[in-house]
């Protein structure tokens, strides 16, 4: 029996050098030490040993057992050891690989010149105003000088949601909401979308975005209105660029003119762009008619007032030479990552 358990001994070193994995140490442990394992058969024939043999054998026999017992323990930390190692390797991560960039995305140009013409106007005293863009036929035409019927109303092919209910086909519309509304002295600008049932091409748009300008207090004349617009379009384009006031015709102002710069591909000289008359437009202008003044519940009598309107895809064409307004709606990325 002694010689059965030292060869069992001997068996468990060698049987140890072949184990790699958690499974195999567990069919090691059951092959020597389970209920039929080999050690166990062994302690079965004790029966069979003389008196003085048995505490011998059995001394031994449990030194076979707690040696088989170490192995396994040391065998299994070895072997989670091991695994824990191939683990750290393969999932290493290495800090130096380049990331994956999330991409900005950047303000569209009309954002960024609106904010920029905002500014303006804020540092001179400005408000912001707002009003809906699905307004009323009064407050799109009536309020602003335009009765039914009256020509103007045909350069402005409106959207008519109702008969009296259209999108608005200018900012001008919050004129007579901030007059109803608010106290003189006023000093708004109202940017905002509007819509005119024009076919798209690359200077028309079915939408697109106005600025309206609006003043209101004692004393305001046409000097003021020149004074604030020429330091508006100097600031936006530029002190040394040339200004003029053109005379020109709107319904809710009187006198009403329209403001040009100098242009600035042939600086006046006359070429393509401005069709050979050295200037372009930029907005509209005049002193409020006093009909509209009255209209909205602002005594004529005594106060007086100008209003301006912007079109704003224009005057960032013009900041940024572009030469096709449906650029500004496409949203290509190609187009867009240049500003
Ligand atoms: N509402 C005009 C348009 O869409 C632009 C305009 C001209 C607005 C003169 C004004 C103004 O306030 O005084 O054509």
């Amino acid at each position: 029996m002694k010689q059965q358990l030292n060869q069992i001994k001997a068996d468990v070193v060698s049987a140890l050098e072949n184990i790699s994995s958690k499974a195999e140490l567990e069919s090691f442990r059951v092959e020597f030490l389970g209920k039929k394992g080999r050690l166990t058969q062994v302690l079965r024939g004790m029966g069979g040993l003389s008196p003085e043999e048995r505490p011998v054998v059995g001394q031994l026999a449990n030194e076979v057992r707690s040696f088989i017992e170490t192995e396994i323990e040391r065998m299994g930390e070895k072997l989670e050891k091991e695994l824990l190692e191939k683990r750290l390797v393969e999932e290493r991560i290495d800090v130096t690989i380049p990331g994956t960039r999330k991409k900005l995305g950047k303000r569209h140009p009309i954002t960024t010149v609106l904010d920029e013409i905002k500014d303006i106007f804020i540092g001179m005293g400005f408000q912001i105003a707002e009003g809906p863009e699905i307004e009323g036929e009064y407050y799109n035409f009536k309020a602003l000088n335009m009765p039914e019927g009256h020509p103007a109303r045909d350069v402005q092919d409106t959207f008519y949601i109702t008969e009296d209910v259209v999108l608005r086909t200018q900012t001008s519309t919050v004129q007579a909401r901030v007059m109803e509304s608010q106290k003189p002295p006023i000093r708004i600008i109202a940017p905002g979308r509007v819509y005119r049932s024009d076919a798209v091409d690359a200077t028309h748009s079915p939408l697109f975005h106005q600025i309206e300008g609006l003043v209101v207090d004692k004393g305001v004349t046409m000097a003021d209105l020149k004074g604030t617009l020429e330091v508006f379009c100097k600031r936006l384009y530029g002190e040394d660029k040339k200004f003029r006031f053109r005379p020109h015709y709107f319904p809710f102002t009187e006198p009403s003119c329209e403001l040009d710069i100098s242009c600035p591909a042939c600086n006046g000289k006359g070429c393509r762009v401005c069709k050979g008359e050295g200037w372009i437009e930029l907005l509209g202008a005049g002193m409020v008619h006093p009909k509209v003044l009255e209209m909205s519940g602002i005594d004529s009598t005594i106060y007086s007032g100008f209003a301006f309107g912007i079109g704003l895809e224009r005057t960032v064409m013009r900041r940024y030479e572009i030469d096709d307004l449906r650029l500004f709606f496409e949203n290509n990325l190609k187009f867009l990552k240049q500003f």
